[in-house]
């Protein structure tokens, strides 16, 4: 699938309007899967449909769940409890998600059946070591492809013991991974990260009544625990509704509002580094929505300005960086990333894509192993149409979309089937504010 964009920035009008995007990814997926190992019936409204966490869901029904839904977001699970699942048919396939992957990896290391986690080309070529090591340090008995990637095949029976786990990398994955198994483990399990990451997990667990203690960068808790079933209503991902902060910001005149967007301080990086830029970004009708931040966002134009992003900012912005990289394309002057490597391994080597399609629009901009140097300019780069390669990833593919708001040349951005992982309809809300873009077979 491609998107095709207009064909003339000049004839691009302002963003407007007042949306809501789809429910966050993060959370969903651990919707699915702690209502799923919870006592009693879990209520879940505001679940994202797309792929990935559908993949998640669909584990659960295959390891015996009883799902009823999704339906308009509605989704109600009926926990089995944490020793209630059944050793499915079949691996279990994953598509694109790394989320499932590697949490499931950690929830499954201490079942007693065995289980095979499959996925993608893309999922296929991405990192399970960084899982499989600790969770082989806790006792688990666990097979990888080679170089550590998937399928992942986790034999059961394993008796697994708590560990104090370092983690080598800011990933929320990792640290949730090994807090999973640790549910299952003997004793004490602890991990401390190295900046903060999203915390879901930890206030997820915690709402559901499983004690957990958190003192700055070490969450601890004990194996054997429970977790009792509850009503999960999921924000709005700021994930999906940085396109539309970005979007707002680079186009003269825009004016958006975006409900109920979920505001975990762990995830509000990209806000923080909009603002640093110029942007003109104000949140009102603050609340609480089961321990989670949310509020509307305004953003309306405002002209950006090139900065140096504070690398304390990297983990707490770490999905937004494709649609930071085309607002940073859009400001005046240089925008330098470092401390930014965990880029290289996402759905796809997000530096290089975002580097080499910005460059086909004429950008100066240049990789490094850490980040990049990008320096604002006029996008489009004089040609009538510039055709730029998603390597099937959705957050470049959407990335793209917002830069076509200001390009002189026609976008036709490659491989857009996967946008369907986390934002299913994409295409149709940005032509509600504003986008010009045809979706083609
Ligand atoms: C996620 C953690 C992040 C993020 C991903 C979702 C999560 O990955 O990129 O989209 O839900 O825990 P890492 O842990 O690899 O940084």
């Amino acid at each position: 699938m491609k998107f095709i964009t207009g064909s003339n920035s000049l004839e691009q009008g302002s963003v407007v309007g007042d949306i809501r995007v789809p429910g966050d990814k993060s959370i969903s997926h651990r919707s699915i899967m702690f209502g799923s190992l919870a006592d009693g019936k879990t209520e879940i409204k505001g679940f994202l449909e797309g792929e990935d966490a559908l993949a998640t869901l669909a584990a659960f029904r295959a390891m015996g769940v009883n799902i009823e839904g999704p339906e308009n977001g509605h989704v109600i699970v009926h926990g089995v409890g944490m020793n209630g699942l059944k050793a499915p048919k079949e691996a279990l396939y994953l598509g694109n998600s790394g989320t499932s992957m590697r949490l499931l990896a950690g929830l499954l290391a201490g079942q007693n059946f065995s289980v095979t986690l499959t996925g993608d080309s893309s999922l296929s070529s991405r990192p399970m070591g960084r899982v499989a090591d600790p969770l082989r340090l806790m006792g688990a008995d666990i097979e990888t492809a080679e170089q550590g990637r998937p399928p992942i095949t986790l034999n059961g029976g394993a008796s697994l013991k708590g560990i104090d786990y370092d983690l080598p990398m800011a990933s929320a994955q990792v640290k949730s991974c090994v807090l999973l198994a640790g549910m299952y483990a003997e004793g004490e399990t602890s991990t401390t990260e190295p900046a903060p990451t999203r915390d879901h997990t930890e206030r997820m667990l915690a709402g559901m009544g499983y004690s957990l203690s958190r003192d700055g960068a070490c969450t601890r808790l004990t194996g054997g625990g429970q977790l009792k079933a509850t009503t999960i209503d999921i924000p709005a991902d700021i994930s999906s509704a940085a396109f539309f902060m970005v979007a707002a910001s680079i186009v003269p005149d825009s004016d958006l509002i975006l409900r109920h967007v979920g505001l975990n301080p762990t995830r509000t990086g990209v806000i923080q580094i909009l603002e640093l830029m110029g942007a003109n970004i104000s949140l009102s009708n603050e609340h609480l929505v089961g321990g989670e931040p949310v509020a509307d966002i305004r953003i309306q134009y405002a002209p950006l300005v090139g900065i140096d992003i504070p690398e304390r900012l990297v983990p707490l912005a770490i999905d937004e960086f494709p649609v930071l990289f085309i607002a940073a394309a859009c400001a005046a002057g240089t925008t330098v990333l470092t401390g930014a490597e965990e880029l290289r391994v996402k759905e796809s080597d997000r530096i290089q894509a975002m580097v080499d399609g910005l460059v086909v629009l004429g950008i100066e901009a240049q990789g490094t192993a850490d980040g990049a140097i990008i320096k604002g300019g006029c996008l489009g780069a004089g040609h009538e149409q510039v055709d730029v390669q998603s390597h099937d990833d959705h957050r470049i593919a959407m990335a793209f979309a917002v830069a076509s708001l200001r390009s002189s040349s026609k976008i036709v951005i490659h491989e857009c089937d996967n946008v369907a992982t986390s934002f299913p309809n994409f295409a149709s809300l940005a032509r509600s504010v504003g986008f010009q873009l045809i979706v083609e077979a």
